[in-house]
């Protein structure tokens, strides 16, 4: 039988999307939204497994709905919709949380990190984060998730929980075992003051990050007190390699250009970081100034936005019901 291929991502409702977000993530689904039918899910409720501002988290939902479609994803095509509009993300992450196991959730590096050295003040929310996510996947049957590799491990625990769902209810194949989507190419973007921490919203310094929404005198003066290195350009990677952030801008500038680091360490080797610096500025105006300005655009139109979730949440809640009558059946639900 040939399964039908259907990309599912979910993505956290922060503002102020920046490069890395742009790179790492939205410019893979824009890609892939010309190949498969995808559907782009914007996570609200992942984002209260840690307190937000009410005010913020609906801001932060429209910004990144605004950002989607910036970016080039077309509501027409794809499914943009949030998360805590279907009802289905809850119900089945209520059964996927009987289904899943706590030896396995107590495995997640993630949860750690979040959760800081007192565990015990951590909401529930954030430590069962994890089968929510594989709910979010499952519900559409999806078999192909782009994640970056920070979220390896949860996917890993989706393809866990399908499988002992498949096992337990003796429905094989039921859930297809959903394959991670990982970018190998694009080398994670790091920040621009520190080239060995990720370009991050959540570093106190802007300078250490292009926003979406910045301006072309941000991104030449953050390019321009980015840190590089006080030598030349190297000739060779591992040359390179040795030091992160001149790494970092020769990355990015790959990237942008859509050149693999050996073509552009051809082009600038043995050069000033000035020299790079400032090509570097020239290419990110004039890919990223434009979708900041459509974000803006988009964001003064909120009740356009509301209509594209409206569309998307319809389209999608009928997937899920569709799935979710199947797996009530199976787990013998009346
Ligand atoms: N946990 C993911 C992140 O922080 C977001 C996410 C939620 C997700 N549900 C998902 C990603 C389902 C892929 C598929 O990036």
């Amino acid at each position: 039988m040939i399964k039908k291929k259907l990309v599912f991502s979910g993505v956290q409702p922060t503002g102020n999307l920046h490069l890395g977000n742009y790179l790492g993530a939205l410019k893979n689904f824009v890609s892939l939204q010309k190949e498969m039918e995808c559907i782009y899910c914007v996570v609200d409720l992942h984002a209260i497994t840690t307190f937000q501002k009410p005010n913020d988290l609906q801001n932060n939902v429209l910004e990144t709905v605004a950002s989607f479609i910036s970016t080039g994803l077309d509501p027409n095509k794809s499914i943009i919709f949030n998360q805590s509009s279907v009802p289905g993300h809850t119900e089945l992450a209520w059964i996927l949380n009987c289904v899943s196991r706590i030896g396995w959730l107590n495995r997640m590096t993630q949860f750690k990190d979040k959760a800081g050295s007192d565990k015990e003040k951590a909401s529930v929310g954030l430590y069962v984060y994890p089968n929510l996510m594989a709910a979010d996947i499952l519900l559409y049957k999806s078999t192909h998730v782009p994640v970056g590799a920070d979220q390896k491990q949860h996917l890993e625990l989706s393809r866990d929980i399908a499988q002992k769902f498949n096992n337990d209810f003796n429905c094989k194949d039921f859930f297809p075992i959903p394959e991670p989507l990982i970018p190998k190419k694009v080398s994670r973007i790091m920040s621009l003051r520190d080239g060995t921490k990720k370009m991050s919203k959540s570093e106190e310094s802007d300078l250490s990050r292009i926003n979406l929404k910045d301006n072309a005198d941000e991104i030449i003066k953050k390019i321009k007190k980015a840190k590089s290195d006080s030598e030349p350009i190297p000739e060779n990677l591992s040359d390179l390699e040795k030091k992160p952030e001149a790494l970092n801008l020769i990355n990015i500038y790959a990237e942008m250009t859509r050149k693999n680091l050996e073509e552009v360490l051809n082009e600038v080797a043995g050069k000033e970081y000035s020299f790079l610096k400032t090509n570097l500025s020239e290419v990110l105006i004039s890919e990223i100034v434009p979708i900041g300005k459509e974000i803006k655009k988009l964001l003064d139109d909120k009740a356009h936005l509301m209509q594209i979730l409206k569309k998307g949440k319809e389209k999608a809640n009928i997937i899920a019901e569709e799935n979710l009558k199947n797996i009530r059946e199976k787990v013998g639900l009346i």
